[in-house]
């Protein structure tokens, strides 16, 4: 590495080591980022998954989403200031000029008796803890789909795909894949550059294999993991940076790269934006697909706000600049 790359490392390293323990190990799960309902994070579950057991779970995959974006959407009138029971009882009134058709639609299902989803919308809104601040949602109805999946993946003979994660913070996608039951059927190795988030890490999951690790000089050998997957971490870096973590990512994986975005556009310039001590850029879609195109690999680029919408008829996403990229290595046919 040269040395304006290395200092860039250190920068990085500083701008996230500089944050307290606790901090690292909340801000990124909660609210609107709490995997368990964030787009993003249930599609990455979701294609762990669909690779696991090719077209199986397609149906409550489905479900996960919808759930995702309704729970999103109640979180989002909660923090708006509409309390739990205004909320249930213009869901229950089928208010038209205040509720998604989405949300009525789903609310009438969940109160369908042969309905197989339990009725997550009364658990988020009905079920009050004194000492949960109201824009919270109660765990009882954020962790609907960690139970059916837990349930749903014990049945399943445990396989073993290899996983790399990059920039994995304190577990904060990890836990979820624990806790949904597919640490179970993957090889997980998780790094991260701060060391207080590894530390945090190795706190929840002390025999999970969490590395303090750059990426932009992994160590590992090429194709060394199945799948490698990121979330929120190229908006951060400098543009040779970003094209080293990319290549870094493509060069250790053997099949897939999933990289998601929060700041993502269709432009066909990136927005490099620098801010104190790192970046905080509008990521070309266009430009990253040529990158791998040029690797040989088929790219696929995944719009969140319009793909919800497509998928489960929600009107939106709470973030409309988030984008996920797969990146499929092309299968030689050759011998
Ligand atoms: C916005 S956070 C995202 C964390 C986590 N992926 C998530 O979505 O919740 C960015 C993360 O990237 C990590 N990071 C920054 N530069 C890195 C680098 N060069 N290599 C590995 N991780 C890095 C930070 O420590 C931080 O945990």
């Amino acid at each position: 590495m040269d040395h304006a790359m290395l200092l860039e490392e250190h920068n990085l390293r500083l701008s996230w080591d500089c944050h307290p323990s606790e901090y690292l190990d909340h801000y990124l799960v909660s609210g609107v980022e709490d995997p368990r309902i964030n787009g993003q994070s249930i599609l990455n579950r979701a294609l762990l998954v669909d690779t696991l057991y090719p077209g199986r779970f397609d149906a409550l995959i489905t479900e996960e989403l919808r759930f995702g974006a309704v729970l999103t959407w109640i979180l989002q009138q909660l923090e708006k200031g509409s309390t739990r029971y205004e909320l249930l009882d213009t869901i229950e009134s089928a208010c038209r000029t205040h509720v998604p058709e989405f949300i009525l639609e789903t609310y009438a299902w969940l109160q369908d008796k042969t309905c197989p989803i339990p009725d997550y919308i009364g658990a988020a809104l009905s079920h009050f803890d004194c000492d949960m601040p109201a824009p919270c949602l109660s765990d009882l109805a954020l962790d609907t789909f960690m139970t059916i999946w837990n349930e749903q993946l014990s049945h399943m003979p445990a396989s073993t795909i290899s996983v790399l994660e990059i920039a994995c913070g304190s577990a904060n996608d990890y836990r979820f894949l624990d806790r949904c039951g597919l640490t179970r059927h993957l090889s997980y190795t998780g790094i991260d550059i701060a060391a207080r988030n590894i530390a945090n890490a190795r706190n929840h999951y002390p025999h999970a294999d969490f590395r303090v690790r750059s990426v932009l000089a992994t160590e590992f050998l090429d194709s060394s993991y199945d799948y490698v997957f990121c979330h929120d971490l190229i908006e951060h870096l400098s543009l040779a940076a970003m094209e080293r973590a990319l290549g870094e990512m493509f060069r250790v994986a053997t099949n897939e790269v999933i990289l998601h975005f929060f700041n993502a556009t269709w432009d066909p310039d990136h927005e490099i934006v620098p801010v104190r001590r790192y970046h905080r850029n509008r990521v070309s879609m266009q430009k990253l697909s040529v990158f791998f195109e040029r690797l040989d690999a088929q790219v696929t680029c995944i719009e969140m706000a319009q793909w919800l919408r497509w998928k489960v008829g929600s009107p939106g996403y709470h973030n409309p600049n988030a984008f996920s990229l797969i990146v499929e290595r092309q299968v030689s046919l050759a011998k």
